[in-house]
């Protein structure tokens, strides 16, 4: 198990749409590995491929908060069934947008379809947190942020705050 270094925003790899996966092959299973290790190490609720680097749409989440036991979910291939026209709003934060939070207003309610690591197909409705949380990882599947939902103003004003961030971490590194 390895941790892989995250993505931070701007980079383009955080911009396109993930390809699907075609087979759960050794590779994938280190990915997902590597990636629930990363995150539990961020420490994040969840994390998807691209986020890594990898443009595949897998992504990895737990939203159990203790004392409730862990429960590492794996992703692959996931789809929005149905999404609850009733919304919820939760502060937002991103582990390739560090240290900033924002209120994101989406469905409170989705039906996912996925596969597991053993080629099952899965399905599950997810609501609260888990909600808001699959539908931001999703969204990375697709090259989209939870920066993309806010204004422009506050957009800009957190990408440059993330510009800065990476100038003066390649200035100390
Ligand atoms: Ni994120």
């Amino acid at each position: 198990m390895t941790l892989r270094p995250i993505l931070i925003h701007p980079d383009p790899r955080l911009k396109k749409p993930c390809a699907p996966v075609t087979a759960i092959s050794g590779e994938i299973r280190a990915l997902a590995d590597d990636m629930l290790a990363t995150m539990y190490d961020a420490p994040g609720i969840g994390l998807a491929a691209p986020q890594v680097g990898v443009m595949l749409r897998v992504l990895t989440m737990d939203c159990m908060k203790a004392p409730e036991p862990p429960r590492p979910m794996v992703l692959i291939n996931p789809e929005i069934l149905w999404s609850s026209p009733d919304t919820s709003t939760y502060e937002e934060g991103c582990l390739s947008i560090p240290d900033q939070y924002a209120d994101v207003t989406r469905p409170a309610e989705v039906r996912v379809r996925w596969t597991d690591l053993d080629g099952a197909v899965q399905e599950e409705s997810f609501t609260g947190l888990w909600a808001t949380c699959v539908q931001h990882e999703i969204d990375h599947l697709d090259g989209k942020l939870f920066i993309d939902y806010l204004g422009p103003i506050k957009r800009q004003l957190i990408t440059r705050k993330m510009e800065k961030l990476k100038r003066d971490r390649a200035r100390s590194a």
